[in-house]
Protein backbone atom coordinates (compact mmCIF):
# COMPACT_ATOMS: atom_id res chain seq x y z
CA UNK A 1 0.00 0.00 0.00
CA UNK A 2 2.27 2.41 -1.32
CA UNK A 3 2.02 6.12 0.21
CA UNK A 4 -0.48 5.60 2.72
CA UNK A 5 0.20 6.94 6.29
CA UNK A 6 -1.73 4.94 8.91
CA UNK A 7 -1.81 6.84 12.05
CA UNK A 8 -3.18 5.55 15.39
CA UNK A 9 -5.04 9.00 16.52
CA UNK A 10 -5.38 9.91 20.05
CA UNK A 11 -8.36 7.18 21.19
CA UNK A 12 -6.40 4.76 19.39
CA UNK A 13 -8.59 3.91 16.28
CA UNK A 14 -6.83 3.55 12.80
CA UNK A 15 -7.13 6.64 11.11
CA UNK A 16 -6.48 7.50 7.03
CA UNK A 17 -4.45 10.42 7.56
CA UNK A 18 -3.57 11.11 3.78
CA UNK A 19 -5.83 9.08 2.21
CA UNK A 20 -6.64 11.45 -0.77
CA UNK A 21 -3.14 12.52 -1.11
CA UNK A 22 -2.56 8.92 -2.12
CA UNK A 23 -5.42 9.31 -4.61
CA UNK A 24 -3.64 12.06 -5.83
CA UNK A 25 -0.51 10.45 -7.01
CA UNK A 26 -2.97 9.82 -10.14
CA UNK A 27 -2.76 13.15 -11.32
CA UNK A 28 -0.55 15.66 -9.40
CA UNK A 29 -0.82 19.37 -10.43
CA UNK A 30 0.97 22.03 -9.32
CA UNK A 31 0.12 25.37 -10.21
CA UNK A 32 3.86 26.43 -10.94
CA UNK A 33 4.25 24.21 -13.67
CA UNK A 34 2.21 25.30 -15.68
CA UNK A 35 3.26 23.86 -18.86
CA UNK A 36 3.32 20.25 -17.53
CA UNK A 37 -0.56 19.75 -18.13
CA UNK A 38 -2.78 16.77 -17.38
CA UNK A 39 -3.17 14.84 -20.72
CA UNK A 40 -6.77 13.11 -20.70
CA UNK A 41 -6.12 9.10 -21.07
CA UNK A 42 -8.97 7.18 -22.23
CA UNK A 43 -10.63 5.03 -19.64
CA UNK A 44 -9.42 1.52 -20.60
CA UNK A 45 -9.91 -1.33 -18.50
CA UNK A 46 -6.69 -1.70 -17.17
CA UNK A 47 -6.51 1.80 -15.91
CA UNK A 48 -9.44 1.16 -13.91
CA UNK A 49 -8.75 -1.53 -12.71
CA UNK A 50 -5.80 -0.64 -11.17
CA UNK A 51 -7.19 2.47 -10.20
CA UNK A 52 -10.13 0.52 -8.16
CA UNK A 53 -7.73 -1.80 -6.54
CA UNK A 54 -5.89 0.84 -5.05
CA UNK A 55 -9.04 2.29 -4.57
CA UNK A 56 -9.82 -0.85 -2.51
CA UNK A 57 -6.94 -0.73 -0.11
CA UNK A 58 -7.00 3.01 0.24
CA UNK A 59 -10.77 3.10 1.12
CA UNK A 60 -10.93 0.15 3.72
CA UNK A 61 -7.70 1.87 5.79
CA UNK A 62 -10.08 5.07 5.31
CA UNK A 63 -13.00 4.02 7.59
CA UNK A 64 -12.94 6.72 10.91
CA UNK A 65 -14.99 5.13 13.48
CA UNK A 66 -13.95 7.93 15.77
CA UNK A 67 -17.01 9.38 14.34
CA UNK A 68 -19.21 7.20 13.24
CA UNK A 69 -22.73 7.31 15.25
CA UNK A 70 -24.03 4.22 14.21
CA UNK A 71 -21.55 1.49 15.65
CA UNK A 72 -22.41 -1.05 13.15
CA UNK A 73 -21.24 1.25 10.39
CA UNK A 74 -18.06 -0.28 10.21
CA UNK A 75 -18.88 -3.82 9.88
CA UNK A 76 -21.97 -3.02 7.31
CA UNK A 77 -19.10 -0.90 5.60
CA UNK A 78 -17.05 -4.15 5.06
CA UNK A 79 -19.67 -5.86 3.68
CA UNK A 80 -20.29 -3.66 1.28
CA UNK A 81 -16.79 -3.52 0.25
CA UNK A 82 -16.33 -7.13 -0.62
CA UNK A 83 -19.58 -6.44 -3.08
CA UNK A 84 -19.16 -3.17 -3.90
CA UNK A 85 -15.21 -2.74 -4.71
CA UNK A 86 -14.51 -5.77 -5.76
CA UNK A 87 -11.69 -5.56 -8.37
CA UNK A 88 -12.63 -6.49 -11.85
CA UNK A 89 -16.11 -5.63 -10.93
CA UNK A 90 -17.58 -2.46 -12.69
CA UNK A 91 -20.35 -0.96 -14.27
CA UNK A 92 -21.24 -1.95 -18.03
CA UNK A 93 -20.66 0.81 -20.40
CA UNK A 94 -23.38 0.78 -22.78
CA UNK A 95 -26.10 0.08 -20.96
CA UNK A 96 -27.15 0.31 -17.65
CA UNK A 97 -26.39 -2.38 -14.61
CA UNK A 98 -29.30 -4.80 -15.06
CA UNK A 99 -31.63 -4.76 -11.69
CA UNK A 100 -30.72 -8.17 -11.35
CA UNK A 101 -27.40 -7.48 -10.17
CA UNK A 102 -27.15 -7.96 -6.76
CA UNK A 103 -25.62 -4.74 -5.04
CA UNK A 104 -27.77 -2.88 -7.46
CA UNK A 105 -30.54 -1.12 -6.40
CA UNK A 106 -33.97 -2.01 -8.30
CA UNK A 107 -34.65 1.46 -8.30
CA UNK A 108 -31.75 1.91 -10.69
CA UNK A 109 -33.26 0.82 -13.44
CA UNK A 110 -36.63 2.84 -13.06
CA UNK A 111 -33.93 5.98 -12.87
CA UNK A 112 -32.44 5.52 -16.34
CA UNK A 113 -35.98 5.09 -17.83
CA UNK A 114 -37.14 8.87 -15.86
CA UNK A 115 -33.42 10.19 -16.97
CA UNK A 116 -33.94 8.85 -20.48
CA UNK A 117 -37.47 10.01 -21.01
CA UNK A 118 -36.50 13.70 -19.76
CA UNK A 119 -33.88 13.61 -22.62
CA UNK A 120 -34.18 16.99 -25.25
CA UNK A 121 -33.66 16.50 -28.56
CA UNK A 122 -32.61 19.50 -31.25
CA UNK A 123 -32.94 18.30 -34.93
CA UNK A 124 -32.85 14.70 -33.93
CA UNK A 125 -29.38 15.10 -31.75
CA UNK A 126 -29.99 14.58 -27.82
CA UNK A 127 -29.02 18.18 -26.66
CA UNK A 128 -29.88 17.76 -22.83
CA UNK A 129 -32.60 17.36 -20.00
CA UNK A 130 -35.37 18.69 -19.30
CA UNK A 131 -35.20 20.74 -15.49
CA UNK A 132 -38.47 18.34 -14.89
CA UNK A 133 -40.99 16.16 -16.20
CA UNK A 134 -44.25 17.43 -13.81
CA UNK A 135 -47.47 17.98 -16.09
CA UNK A 136 -49.15 18.13 -12.87
CA UNK A 137 -47.85 21.82 -11.85
CA UNK A 138 -47.30 25.03 -13.52
CA UNK A 139 -44.66 24.41 -15.64
CA UNK A 140 -42.97 28.08 -15.59
CA UNK A 141 -39.21 27.21 -16.67
CA UNK A 142 -39.05 23.59 -15.26
CA UNK A 143 -39.49 22.58 -19.11
CA UNK A 144 -35.96 23.98 -20.25
CA UNK A 145 -32.87 22.46 -20.11
CA UNK A 146 -30.54 24.16 -17.25
CA UNK A 147 -27.19 24.08 -17.10
CA UNK A 148 -26.83 23.13 -13.67
CA UNK A 149 -29.38 20.65 -13.40
CA UNK A 150 -27.54 18.99 -16.55
CA UNK A 151 -24.21 18.41 -14.90
CA UNK A 152 -25.68 15.45 -12.83
CA UNK A 153 -27.19 14.11 -15.63
CA UNK A 154 -24.05 14.78 -18.11
CA UNK A 155 -21.66 13.00 -15.22
CA UNK A 156 -24.30 10.20 -15.57
CA UNK A 157 -24.27 9.65 -19.69
CA UNK A 158 -20.52 10.20 -19.16
CA UNK A 159 -20.15 7.20 -17.02
CA UNK A 160 -22.27 4.74 -18.56
CA UNK A 161 -20.31 5.68 -21.79
CA UNK A 162 -22.74 7.58 -23.54
CA UNK A 163 -20.65 10.72 -24.21
CA UNK A 164 -22.29 11.65 -27.24
CA UNK A 165 -25.21 13.89 -25.64
CA UNK A 166 -22.55 15.69 -23.69
CA UNK A 167 -20.37 16.67 -26.43
CA UNK A 168 -23.34 17.86 -27.82
CA UNK A 169 -24.94 19.80 -24.92
CA UNK A 170 -21.81 21.59 -25.06
CA UNK A 171 -21.38 22.59 -28.57
CA UNK A 172 -25.10 23.78 -28.32
CA UNK A 173 -24.54 25.83 -25.03
CA UNK A 174 -21.33 27.39 -26.75
CA UNK A 175 -23.36 28.39 -29.29
CA UNK A 176 -25.95 30.37 -27.29
CA UNK A 177 -23.01 31.97 -25.39
CA UNK A 178 -21.98 33.58 -28.60
CA UNK A 179 -25.46 35.51 -28.62
CA UNK A 180 -26.15 39.34 -28.06
CA UNK A 181 -27.54 39.43 -24.56
CA UNK A 182 -29.53 42.39 -23.70
CA UNK A 183 -31.69 43.29 -20.64
CA UNK A 184 -34.10 46.03 -21.04
CA UNK A 185 -31.63 48.21 -22.51
CA UNK A 186 -28.36 46.74 -20.67
CA UNK A 187 -26.22 44.77 -22.79
CA UNK A 188 -24.40 41.75 -20.80
CA UNK A 189 -20.81 40.16 -20.84
CA UNK A 190 -19.71 38.52 -23.99
CA UNK A 191 -19.05 35.31 -22.14
CA UNK A 192 -22.15 35.17 -20.03
CA UNK A 193 -23.47 31.41 -20.17
CA UNK A 194 -27.49 31.10 -20.20
CA UNK A 195 -29.29 29.51 -17.05
CA UNK A 196 -31.45 27.57 -19.63
CA UNK A 197 -32.12 26.72 -23.10
CA UNK A 198 -35.51 25.32 -25.13
CA UNK A 199 -35.89 23.84 -27.93
CA UNK A 200 -39.24 25.57 -30.00
CA UNK A 201 -40.88 23.57 -32.38
CA UNK A 202 -42.76 25.25 -35.14
CA UNK A 203 -44.82 22.60 -36.84
CA UNK A 204 -46.31 24.88 -39.32
CA UNK A 205 -42.46 25.47 -40.67
CA UNK A 206 -41.43 21.90 -39.56
CA UNK A 207 -38.33 23.54 -37.97
CA UNK A 208 -36.85 23.79 -34.27
CA UNK A 209 -35.05 26.29 -32.80
CA UNK A 210 -33.53 27.51 -29.54
CA UNK A 211 -34.47 30.09 -26.95
CA UNK A 212 -32.50 30.65 -24.23
CA UNK A 213 -32.35 32.25 -20.28
CA UNK A 214 -29.65 34.49 -19.46
CA UNK A 215 -31.46 35.82 -16.67
CA UNK A 216 -33.75 38.53 -18.47
CA UNK A 217 -37.14 36.00 -17.92
CA UNK A 218 -35.78 34.51 -14.88
CA UNK A 219 -37.66 35.14 -11.20
CA UNK A 220 -35.68 38.42 -10.17
CA UNK A 221 -33.56 38.90 -13.43
CA UNK A 222 -30.33 37.64 -12.54
CA UNK A 223 -27.51 36.32 -14.59
CA UNK A 224 -26.34 33.06 -13.62
CA UNK A 225 -22.58 33.20 -12.36
CA UNK A 226 -22.39 29.33 -12.27
CA UNK A 227 -23.73 28.42 -15.40
CA UNK A 228 -20.13 29.29 -17.14
CA UNK A 229 -18.03 27.53 -14.39
CA UNK A 230 -20.34 24.31 -14.59
CA UNK A 231 -19.60 24.28 -18.09
CA UNK A 232 -15.58 24.44 -18.03
CA UNK A 233 -15.57 21.41 -15.57
CA UNK A 234 -18.20 19.68 -17.65
CA UNK A 235 -15.79 20.02 -20.24
CA UNK A 236 -13.15 18.76 -18.24
CA UNK A 237 -14.93 15.90 -16.96
CA UNK A 238 -16.16 15.19 -21.10
CA UNK A 239 -12.09 15.25 -21.42
CA UNK A 240 -11.02 13.41 -19.03
CA UNK A 241 -14.15 10.33 -19.14
CA UNK A 242 -13.58 9.76 -22.86
CA UNK A 243 -10.07 10.87 -23.53
CA UNK A 244 -11.01 12.97 -26.18
CA UNK A 245 -8.95 16.17 -26.52
CA UNK A 246 -10.21 17.21 -29.30
CA UNK A 247 -13.16 18.78 -28.11
CA UNK A 248 -11.50 21.37 -25.61
CA UNK A 249 -9.26 21.97 -28.64
CA UNK A 250 -11.47 23.28 -30.73
CA UNK A 251 -10.80 26.88 -31.38
CA UNK A 252 -14.57 27.47 -30.22
CA UNK A 253 -14.23 26.05 -27.05
CA UNK A 254 -10.79 27.62 -26.34
CA UNK A 255 -12.72 30.79 -27.11
CA UNK A 256 -15.71 30.30 -24.91
CA UNK A 257 -13.29 29.51 -21.92
CA UNK A 258 -11.55 32.29 -22.43
CA UNK A 259 -14.77 34.71 -22.69
CA UNK A 260 -15.65 33.13 -19.13
CA UNK A 261 -12.38 33.82 -17.93
CA UNK A 262 -12.56 37.21 -18.89
CA UNK A 263 -15.74 37.78 -17.32
CA UNK A 264 -14.57 36.67 -13.86
CA UNK A 265 -10.45 37.47 -14.27
CA UNK A 266 -11.63 41.52 -14.83
CA UNK A 267 -9.83 44.01 -12.46
CA UNK A 268 -11.77 46.01 -10.65
CA UNK A 269 -12.81 48.01 -6.77
CA UNK A 270 -12.37 44.69 -5.46
CA UNK A 271 -9.79 43.95 -2.83
CA UNK A 272 -10.65 40.35 -2.54
CA UNK A 273 -10.01 37.79 -4.88
CA UNK A 274 -13.28 36.17 -4.21
CA UNK A 275 -15.97 37.10 -6.77
CA UNK A 276 -18.98 39.86 -6.16
CA UNK A 277 -22.57 38.74 -6.69
CA UNK A 278 -26.06 39.21 -6.56
CA UNK A 279 -28.46 37.24 -4.88
CA UNK A 280 -29.92 34.43 -6.73
CA UNK A 281 -27.42 33.57 -9.17
CA UNK A 282 -26.51 29.99 -8.31
CA UNK A 283 -28.53 26.89 -7.48
CA UNK A 284 -30.07 29.08 -5.10
CA UNK A 285 -31.87 31.60 -7.35
CA UNK A 286 -34.09 33.55 -5.39
CA UNK A 287 -32.96 35.74 -2.80
CA UNK A 288 -31.71 34.55 0.01
CA UNK A 289 -28.76 36.69 1.82
CA UNK A 290 -26.39 35.02 -0.51
CA UNK A 291 -25.28 38.33 -2.07
CA UNK A 292 -21.65 39.36 -1.69
CA UNK A 293 -19.13 36.70 -1.87
CA UNK A 294 -21.18 33.39 -1.79
CA UNK A 295 -19.56 30.32 -0.68
CA UNK A 296 -20.95 27.86 -3.89
CA UNK A 297 -19.64 30.33 -6.64
CA UNK A 298 -16.29 30.98 -5.02
CA UNK A 299 -15.65 27.27 -5.00
CA UNK A 300 -17.20 26.98 -8.60
CA UNK A 301 -15.19 29.87 -9.46
CA UNK A 302 -11.48 27.57 -8.05
CA UNK A 303 -12.64 24.51 -9.90
CA UNK A 304 -13.24 26.18 -13.20
CA UNK A 305 -9.95 28.07 -12.98
CA UNK A 306 -8.30 24.98 -12.29
CA UNK A 307 -10.18 23.15 -15.09
CA UNK A 308 -9.30 26.27 -17.82
CA UNK A 309 -5.80 25.84 -16.53
CA UNK A 310 -6.08 22.02 -17.63
CA UNK A 311 -7.67 22.40 -21.01
CA UNK A 312 -6.22 25.62 -21.92
CA UNK A 313 -3.89 25.59 -25.04
CA UNK A 314 -0.55 27.87 -24.10
CA UNK A 315 -1.28 29.69 -27.53
CA UNK A 316 -0.51 33.26 -28.03
CA UNK A 317 -4.06 33.84 -26.44
CA UNK A 318 -4.03 31.09 -24.22
CA UNK A 319 -0.95 31.87 -22.36
CA UNK A 320 -1.92 34.73 -20.87
CA UNK A 321 -4.91 33.73 -19.20
CA UNK A 322 -3.04 30.84 -17.62
CA UNK A 323 -0.68 33.43 -16.20
CA UNK A 324 -3.76 35.11 -14.87
CA UNK A 325 -5.47 31.80 -13.41
CA UNK A 326 -2.46 31.08 -11.52
CA UNK A 327 -2.06 34.21 -9.83
CA UNK A 328 -5.96 34.36 -9.08
CA UNK A 329 -5.89 31.01 -7.58
CA UNK A 330 -2.55 31.45 -5.64
CA UNK A 331 -4.74 34.25 -3.66
CA UNK A 332 -8.24 32.83 -3.74
CA UNK A 333 -7.28 29.68 -1.88
CA UNK A 334 -5.09 31.71 0.60
CA UNK A 335 -8.58 33.93 1.00
CA UNK A 336 -10.79 30.76 1.13
CA UNK A 337 -8.31 28.82 3.92
CA UNK A 338 -8.13 31.84 6.07
CA UNK A 339 -11.26 33.65 6.25
CA UNK A 340 -14.22 31.51 5.43
CA UNK A 341 -12.82 28.61 7.62
CA UNK A 342 -14.65 27.72 10.24
CA UNK A 343 -13.82 25.21 13.33
CA UNK A 344 -13.82 25.55 17.08
CA UNK A 345 -10.38 27.35 17.49
CA UNK A 346 -11.69 29.99 14.68
CA UNK A 347 -15.14 30.11 16.38
CA UNK A 348 -13.53 31.18 19.66
CA UNK A 349 -10.97 33.48 18.01
CA UNK A 350 -13.90 35.36 16.59
CA UNK A 351 -16.25 35.43 19.49
CA UNK A 352 -13.17 37.39 21.22
CA UNK A 353 -12.33 39.50 18.68
CA UNK A 354 -11.08 43.35 19.26
CA UNK A 355 -13.19 45.06 16.80
CA UNK A 356 -12.03 48.40 15.17
CA UNK A 357 -9.08 47.67 14.37
CA UNK A 358 -7.19 49.73 12.14
CA UNK A 359 -4.20 48.86 9.51
CA UNK A 360 -2.08 45.71 8.86
CA UNK A 361 -1.68 44.37 11.86
CA UNK A 362 -5.34 44.12 12.55
CA UNK A 363 -6.61 40.58 13.18
CA UNK A 364 -9.94 41.26 13.36
CA UNK A 365 -9.80 42.54 8.93
CA UNK A 366 -13.44 42.58 8.50
CA UNK A 367 -14.01 44.38 11.75
CA UNK A 368 -16.52 41.49 12.37
CA UNK A 369 -18.15 42.21 15.55
CA UNK A 370 -18.35 38.49 17.77
CA UNK A 371 -22.16 40.09 19.12
CA UNK A 372 -22.84 39.66 15.56
CA UNK A 373 -22.48 35.25 15.87
CA UNK A 374 -25.74 33.56 15.85
CA UNK A 375 -26.74 31.24 18.80
CA UNK A 376 -27.11 28.72 16.86
CA UNK A 377 -23.69 28.21 15.80
CA UNK A 378 -22.16 27.76 19.47
CA UNK A 379 -23.95 24.32 19.65
CA UNK A 380 -23.67 23.75 15.86
CA UNK A 381 -19.83 23.63 15.74
CA UNK A 382 -18.48 20.18 16.82
CA UNK A 383 -15.54 19.68 18.37
CA UNK A 384 -13.57 18.18 15.58
CA UNK A 385 -14.73 19.47 12.28
CA UNK A 386 -15.43 22.33 10.41
CA UNK A 387 -16.64 24.37 7.18
CA UNK A 388 -16.13 26.82 4.82
CA UNK A 389 -19.22 29.40 5.94
CA UNK A 390 -21.46 30.95 3.51
CA UNK A 391 -20.18 34.47 3.04
CA UNK A 392 -17.24 36.76 4.23
CA UNK A 393 -17.47 40.58 3.56
CA UNK A 394 -16.88 44.09 5.94
CA UNK A 395 -18.30 43.29 9.18
CA UNK A 396 -20.52 40.48 7.58
CA UNK A 397 -19.94 36.80 7.92
CA UNK A 398 -22.63 34.37 7.08
CA UNK A 399 -21.82 31.03 9.42
CA UNK A 400 -24.62 29.21 7.35
CA UNK A 401 -23.66 25.95 5.93
CA UNK A 402 -23.86 25.27 2.28
CA UNK A 403 -23.61 21.95 1.03
CA UNK A 404 -22.54 22.69 -2.29
CA UNK A 405 -19.70 24.89 -1.48
CA UNK A 406 -18.73 22.82 1.01
CA UNK A 407 -18.53 19.59 -1.26
CA UNK A 408 -17.23 21.23 -4.32
CA UNK A 409 -14.00 22.73 -2.11
CA UNK A 410 -13.40 19.12 -1.33
CA UNK A 411 -13.72 18.11 -5.08
CA UNK A 412 -11.77 20.69 -6.34
CA UNK A 413 -8.98 21.02 -3.64
CA UNK A 414 -9.95 24.22 -2.54
CA UNK A 415 -10.05 22.56 1.05
CA UNK A 416 -6.75 21.29 2.31
CA UNK A 417 -6.73 17.74 3.09
CA UNK A 418 -6.61 18.39 6.92
CA UNK A 419 -9.95 20.19 6.28
CA UNK A 420 -11.54 18.24 3.63
CA UNK A 421 -10.91 15.72 6.75
CA UNK A 422 -12.51 18.31 9.06
CA UNK A 423 -15.88 18.60 6.74
CA UNK A 424 -16.33 15.30 6.79
CA UNK A 425 -16.07 15.18 10.74
CA UNK A 426 -18.68 17.84 10.78
CA UNK A 427 -21.50 15.86 8.17
CA UNK A 428 -20.98 13.16 10.38
CA UNK A 429 -21.37 14.24 13.52
CA UNK A 430 -24.28 16.76 12.54
CA UNK A 431 -25.72 14.11 10.47
CA UNK A 432 -29.34 14.47 11.96
CA UNK A 433 -29.34 18.22 11.00
CA UNK A 434 -27.47 18.16 7.73
CA UNK A 435 -28.96 15.14 6.36
CA UNK A 436 -31.56 13.75 8.41
CA UNK A 437 -34.51 11.30 6.67
CA UNK A 438 -33.79 12.67 3.44
CA UNK A 439 -30.00 13.97 2.34
CA UNK A 440 -28.88 16.57 2.07
CA UNK A 441 -29.53 20.41 3.54
CA UNK A 442 -28.90 23.20 1.12
CA UNK A 443 -28.13 25.23 3.70
CA UNK A 444 -28.36 24.79 7.50
CA UNK A 445 -29.95 26.32 9.59
CA UNK A 446 -33.16 27.46 8.06
CA UNK A 447 -33.85 31.49 8.44
CA UNK A 448 -37.07 32.27 10.52
CA UNK A 449 -39.55 35.38 11.40
CA UNK A 450 -38.21 38.87 11.30
CA UNK A 451 -34.93 37.53 9.70
CA UNK A 452 -36.57 35.67 6.85
CA UNK A 453 -38.83 38.94 6.40
CA UNK A 454 -35.48 40.62 6.23
CA UNK A 455 -33.66 38.47 4.05
CA UNK A 456 -35.83 37.07 1.83
CA UNK A 457 -38.33 39.77 1.14
CA UNK A 458 -41.01 37.28 2.75
CA UNK A 459 -39.89 34.77 -0.08
CA UNK A 460 -43.61 32.66 0.55
CA UNK A 461 -41.89 29.72 -1.24
CA UNK A 462 -38.56 29.98 0.82
CA UNK A 463 -40.52 29.64 4.04
CA UNK A 464 -38.31 28.20 7.07
CA UNK A 465 -36.94 24.84 6.45
CA UNK A 466 -38.41 24.75 2.82
CA UNK A 467 -37.11 25.28 -0.59
CA UNK A 468 -33.53 26.92 -0.62
CA UNK A 469 -34.33 27.55 2.88
CA UNK A 470 -32.77 24.79 4.78
CA UNK A 471 -34.87 22.57 2.57
CA UNK A 472 -33.61 18.75 1.76
CA UNK A 473 -32.15 18.51 -1.78
CA UNK A 474 -31.80 15.20 -3.37
CA UNK A 475 -29.45 16.06 -6.41
CA UNK A 476 -26.39 16.94 -3.71
CA UNK A 477 -26.09 12.86 -2.85
CA UNK A 478 -23.98 13.23 -5.87
CA UNK A 479 -21.43 15.89 -4.26
CA UNK A 480 -21.94 14.05 -0.96
CA UNK A 481 -20.54 10.92 -2.74
CA UNK A 482 -17.65 12.44 -4.22
CA UNK A 483 -16.74 13.91 -0.95
CA UNK A 484 -16.91 10.96 0.71
CA UNK A 485 -15.05 8.84 -1.79
CA UNK A 486 -12.66 11.02 -2.13
CA UNK A 487 -11.75 11.26 1.89
CA UNK A 488 -12.37 7.90 1.86
CA UNK A 489 -15.63 7.57 3.51
CA UNK A 490 -17.71 5.73 1.20
CA UNK A 491 -19.47 4.21 4.39
CA UNK A 492 -21.40 7.73 4.95
CA UNK A 493 -22.35 7.56 0.80
CA UNK A 494 -23.50 4.29 1.64
CA UNK A 495 -25.95 5.49 4.44
CA UNK A 496 -27.56 8.51 2.95
CA UNK A 497 -27.73 6.82 -0.48
CA UNK A 498 -30.17 4.06 1.48
CA UNK A 499 -31.81 6.96 3.12
CA UNK A 500 -32.78 8.62 -0.58
CA UNK A 501 -33.42 4.99 -2.25
CA UNK A 502 -36.27 4.07 0.52
CA UNK A 503 -38.29 7.08 -0.69
CA UNK A 504 -37.21 8.83 -4.15
CA UNK A 505 -39.45 6.33 -6.49
CA UNK A 506 -41.97 6.14 -4.51
CA UNK A 507 -42.68 9.77 -4.32
CA UNK A 508 -41.41 10.13 -7.83
CA UNK A 509 -38.20 12.16 -7.32
CA UNK A 510 -39.52 15.51 -5.75
CA UNK A 511 -37.17 18.36 -6.33
CA UNK A 512 -37.02 18.87 -2.50
CA UNK A 513 -37.93 17.74 1.07
CA UNK A 514 -39.18 20.16 3.45
CA UNK A 515 -39.02 20.27 7.45
CA UNK A 516 -36.03 20.11 9.66
CA UNK A 517 -35.24 15.94 9.04
CA UNK A 518 -35.93 16.49 5.48
CA UNK A 519 -39.23 14.61 6.25
CA UNK A 520 -42.06 16.20 4.06
CA UNK A 521 -42.12 16.09 0.11
CA UNK A 522 -41.38 19.90 -0.56
CA UNK A 523 -44.42 22.35 -0.45
CA UNK A 524 -43.90 23.26 -4.01
CA UNK A 525 -41.42 20.44 -5.33
CA UNK A 526 -41.83 19.40 -9.12
CA UNK A 527 -42.37 15.57 -9.35
CA UNK A 528 -40.10 13.89 -11.43
CA UNK A 529 -37.36 16.41 -10.89
CA UNK A 530 -34.40 15.36 -13.81
CA UNK A 531 -31.46 16.05 -11.10
CA UNK A 532 -32.86 14.11 -8.32
CA UNK A 533 -32.87 11.17 -10.60
CA UNK A 534 -29.38 11.87 -12.60
CA UNK A 535 -27.91 12.95 -8.60
CA UNK A 536 -28.84 9.30 -7.22
CA UNK A 537 -27.66 7.59 -10.61
CA UNK A 538 -24.19 9.27 -10.03
CA UNK A 539 -24.01 8.67 -7.08
CA UNK A 540 -24.48 5.06 -7.02
CA UNK A 541 -21.84 4.39 -10.13
CA UNK A 542 -19.80 6.34 -8.15
CA UNK A 543 -19.84 4.73 -5.22
CA UNK A 544 -20.10 1.26 -6.99
CA UNK A 545 -16.73 2.44 -9.29
CA UNK A 546 -14.42 4.77 -7.64
CA UNK A 547 -12.71 5.63 -10.78
CA UNK A 548 -15.52 7.89 -12.18
CA UNK A 549 -13.98 10.26 -9.17
CA UNK A 550 -11.45 11.26 -11.28
CA UNK A 551 -14.20 12.84 -13.64
CA UNK A 552 -15.03 15.66 -11.05
CA UNK A 553 -11.77 16.05 -8.78
CA UNK A 554 -8.78 17.81 -8.88
CA UNK A 555 -5.95 16.71 -6.10
CA UNK A 556 -4.11 18.91 -3.94
CA UNK A 557 -1.65 21.47 -5.24
CA UNK A 558 1.52 21.22 -4.09
CA UNK A 559 2.36 24.68 -3.89
CA UNK A 560 -0.46 25.68 -2.08
CA UNK A 561 1.13 23.33 1.23
CA UNK A 562 3.53 26.52 2.66
CA UNK A 563 -0.14 27.94 3.57
CA UNK A 564 -0.51 25.90 6.14
CA UNK A 565 1.77 26.86 7.78
CA UNK A 566 0.72 30.64 7.83
CA UNK A 567 -2.14 29.78 9.64
CA UNK A 568 -2.98 26.97 11.76
CA UNK A 569 -6.85 27.93 12.71
CA UNK A 570 -7.53 24.30 11.29
CA UNK A 571 -5.16 22.39 12.68
CA UNK A 572 -6.63 20.69 16.17
C1 LIG B 1 -34.94 25.99 -9.10
C2 LIG B 1 -33.58 25.81 -8.44
C3 LIG B 1 -32.48 25.95 -9.46
C4 LIG B 1 -32.73 24.97 -10.61
C5 LIG B 1 -34.12 25.18 -11.21
C6 LIG B 1 -34.48 24.16 -12.24
O1 LIG B 1 -35.10 27.29 -9.54
O2 LIG B 1 -33.39 26.73 -7.43
O3 LIG B 1 -31.25 25.72 -8.86
O4 LIG B 1 -31.75 25.13 -11.58
O5 LIG B 1 -35.09 25.11 -10.19
O6 LIG B 1 -34.51 22.89 -11.68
Amino acid sequence: MSGLTVDLSRNGNVRNVDSHCTLSGVDELDFSKLLERERPRPLNMDRQRSFDERSINELSIGVSPRHTTRPENTSRFTDHLDSVYSPGKRSGLNTPRSSSDFETHPIVAEAWEALRRSLVYFRGQPVGTIAALDNSEEKFNYDQVFVRDFIPSALAFLMNGEPEIVKNFILKTLRLQSWEKKIDRFQLGEGVMPASFKVLHDPVRNNETLIADFGESAIGRVAPVDSGFWWIILLRAYTKSTGDISLAEMPECQKGMRLILSLCLSEGFDTFPTLLCADGCCMIDRRMGVYGYPMEIQALFFMALRCAMLLLKQDEEGKEFVERIAKRLHALSFHMRSYFWIDLKQLNDIYRYKTEEYSHTAVNKFNVIPDSLPEWIFDFMPTHGGYFIGNVSPARMDFRWFCLGNCVAILSSLATPEQSMAIMDLIESRWEELVGEMPLKVCYPAIESHEWRIITGCDPKNTRWSYHNGGSWPVLLWLLTAACIKTGRPQIARRAIELAENRLLKDNWPEYYDGKLGRYIGKQARKFQTWSVAGYLVAKMMLEDPSHLGMVSLEEDKQMKPLLKRSNSWTF
